[in-house]
């Protein structure tokens, strides 16, 4: 283990992006290759991506930034996370500096237990069809486990089934929905093709015992059976700013967490929040993000009311933060030992399992939600989201190089961040400075 790992890089948002680069490269020991890899110039061949996906036309980019400054159970993490949004990567990393000055994250994931579903109809009688496929447990289970009997030898594989009778939809009149769920230890992958080859293959059994029709055979992507969890403790005065006390701002973020908890449709919007952390380390690290969003949702809605993933409470002097999700996660499996990127981004994170990279993203989801609900609940968001956006102005408006930042501080300063405005400054340059302004 590489002891002399830090996340706490002063500054290193001011270093060009080659000698940022530079930096991580000596930290994390990368080869050459894999630096390129997280430059994007070697991330995906073309000849790997045309193995990927059907009717390939070439490889498709995005920033990748790293979180910085994140204390995972006392470990540093460097972060990798790829994402399009301007403040994403800067919101994490600023939340984390403050977290860890409260000892930073404290994380756990469970054991990776996925759900595979086998639909039955046309059974008879509910509470027999449930009791002859209960009887039959461990055969089922045996026939599951023939299917990857390397996954059993490495101590995972299917451990145990289940049956609910769910209400029909047409009303009591109709046949209610008999559903065999499959309860599958997939260790360090995400697991979706193996937990299909054994709903599929279990399913004639499910159909012999029980003299029934099954239709789907497909995994859950709701896995509460999967569940990390992250918490923060931060000291209430360590998070006076803008010029307003440490208990207005403590004050300010209790609030937002009252209103998701009450209301749906900021819910949604709090979770955005948090899933513009997960996402963007979800992606850098090849995992399947739909998966992952579609699990987070159908989870915050377990209660029947859309809640929010996390909660921040007052506490003992502390503001404590929590958080609590599902995450489908692999370090093997999926394009994550093809894709260079994904494999050097997976170095630099220096994870050592599914288990701990659930870990980090879910401190990540809830450093990321921290930075939302603090400006929200006191100056708000646009301030700071507006100096980021500003970059993205001055670039469509044509600048390139250092006059990027130049304009986009002007724009700021104006307090007109617009396309409009940046090419009114561009054209106040001179001719000298312009060419240097744009490249042209
Ligand atoms: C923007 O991408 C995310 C936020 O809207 C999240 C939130 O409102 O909590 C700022």
């Amino acid at each position: 283990m590489n002891t002399t790992v830090t996340s706490r890089l002063s500054g290193f948002h001011k270093l060009p992006m080659a000698e940022r680069l530079n930096t991580l490269s000596k930290m994390f020991k990368l080869t050459a290759e894999e630096s390129s890899s997280l430059n994007g110039h070697s991330s995906l061949d073309m000849v790997t991506a045309n193995q990927m996906i059907e009717n390939a036309v070439g490889t498709f980019h995005l920033p990748l930034g790293v979180g910085l400054n994140m204390v995972v159970n006392d470990r540093e993490y460097i972060v990798p996370m790829a994402v399009e949004e301007p403040s994403v990567v800067a919101a994490v990393s600023f939340a984390a500096k403050i977290v860890r000055e409260g000892g930073g994250f404290f994380a756990e994931a469970d054991d990776p237990i996925m759900i595979g579903q086998v639909q039955l109809t046309r059974y008879g009688n509910p509470e027999e069809a449930t009791a002859k496929l209960l009887a039959h447990k461990e055969q089922l289970l045996a026939l599951a486990n023939s299917f990857h009997p390397s996954m059993l030898k490495r101590g995972g594989g299917a451990k145990d089934i289940d049956v609910r009778v769910l209400p029909a939809p047409e009303g009591p009149k109709a046949e209610p929905l008999l559903v065999l769920h499959l309860y599958i230890d997939t260790q360090e992958a995400m697991g979706a093709n193996l937990i299909n080859t054994m709903a599929e293959g279990i399913a004639p059994m499910v159909e012999q015992l029980t003299g029934g029709k099954v239709y789907l055979r497909i995994l859950s992507n709701l896995a509460d059976r999967r569940l990390a969890r992250a918490t923060c403790r931060i000291p209430v005065p360590a998070l006076a700013d803008f010029d307003m006390p440490g208990d207005a701002i403590a004050e300010g973020i209790v609030q937002a967490s009252r209103f998701a908890l009450a209301d749906p449709y900021r819910a949604c919007t709090h979770n955005k929040g948090i899933m513009n952390g997960i996402d963007s380390v979800a992606i850098a690290t090849g995992q399947d993000w739909r998966a992952i969003e579609a699990g987070a949702h159908a989870y915050a809605a377990r209660d029947g009311q859309y809640r929010p993933l996390s909660t921040w409470t007052l506490e003992e002097g502390h503001l404590v933060g929590r958080i609590e999700m599902p995450l489908a996660l692999g370090t093997v499996g999926g394009p994550i030992k093809i894709h260079a990127g994904v494999q050097a981004a997976l170095k630099v994170l220096r994870v050592t399992s599914a288990r701990e990279l659930a870990m980090v993203m879910v401190s990540v989801g809830l450093a990321q939600n921290f930075a939302a609900v603090r400006a929200l609940g006191s100056v708000g968001i646009q301030k700071g989201h507006m100096a980021l956006h500003a970059r993205c102005v001055a670039v469509t408006a044509g600048a390139r190089g250092d006059w990027v930042e130049k304009i986009a501080n002007l724009l700021v300063h104006a307090g007109a961040v617009k396309v409009e405005k940046a090419r009114e400054i561009l054209a106040a340059l001179s001719p000298e400075e312009m060419a240097a302004a744009t490249g042209n």
